[in-house]
């Protein structure tokens, strides 16, 4: 099993990037290979809505999207973990979603079966506020990509009074459900 996590926020060894290091050890402890990708560390652009599309569902532009997508392809679980920035999702997690707009319309207008299996998902993110309808915002964004990565939307864990970078280690539970939550996407 490989397990691809996604990291949406801008601070390494922030919040979201050490509730997604849980899950993934938690994942590692099932026999899982795992693999962490940090968005803010890649050169992705946003979506330019050149509407030239690729039939199997690459996009143009020449960035590291591509390297992005042929590891979700190869993995069997993805967990994606983001702050919420002003109400949802960050922009560095956004930015990514959007370049699958070429996948969107492979996959749902020419009925092109992309990724040849199905794959499990999890969905992470942490906020300072206790706001449900912030991650209620995020989560209907990832379900949607989610769909699109033929990636079935499992489990999410959503972390609340966190606001600093060490915040999350006040609470050693999160750490725990992010353990547990990454073993589960596997088993
Ligand atoms: C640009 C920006 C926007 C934010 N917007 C919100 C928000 O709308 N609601 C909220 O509860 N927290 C908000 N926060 C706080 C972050 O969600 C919080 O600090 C989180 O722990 C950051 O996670 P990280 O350490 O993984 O980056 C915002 C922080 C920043 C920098």
């Amino acid at each position: 099993m490989k397990v691809l996590g996604i990291c949406g926020s801008p601070r390494v060894g922030g919040n979201s990037d050490v509730a997604l290091e849980s899950a993934l050890e938690g994942a590692k402890t099932t026999g899982a290979r795992t693999e962490k990708i940090i968005l803010n560390q890649l050169k992705i652009v946003p979506c330019q809505e050149c509407e030239k599309f690729k039939d199997d569902g690459g996009c143009f532009i020449k960035d590291d999207f591509y390297g992005l997508y042929e590891k979700i392809k190869d993995s069997d679980v993805v967990i994606l973990s983001s702050p919420v920035f002003f109400g949802s999702l960050s922009a560095q997690t956004k930015i990514m979603i959007d370049r699958f707009q070429c996948t969107w319309r492979a996959k749902y207008i020419l009925g092109v079966d992309l990724f040849h299996k199905k794959r499990k998902g999890g969905f992470i993110s942490v906020a300072s506020s206790e706001r449900q309808d912030f991650f209620d915002n995020a989560k209907s964004i990832v379900k949607n990509w989610f769909a699109t990565i033929d990636c079935l939307y499992k489990d999410e864990l959503f972390l609340t009074g966190l606001d600093y970078k060490n915040d999350i280690f006040k609470f050693p539970d999160y750490l725990d459900k992010a353990r547990r939550m990454g073993r589960g996407l596997v088993g």
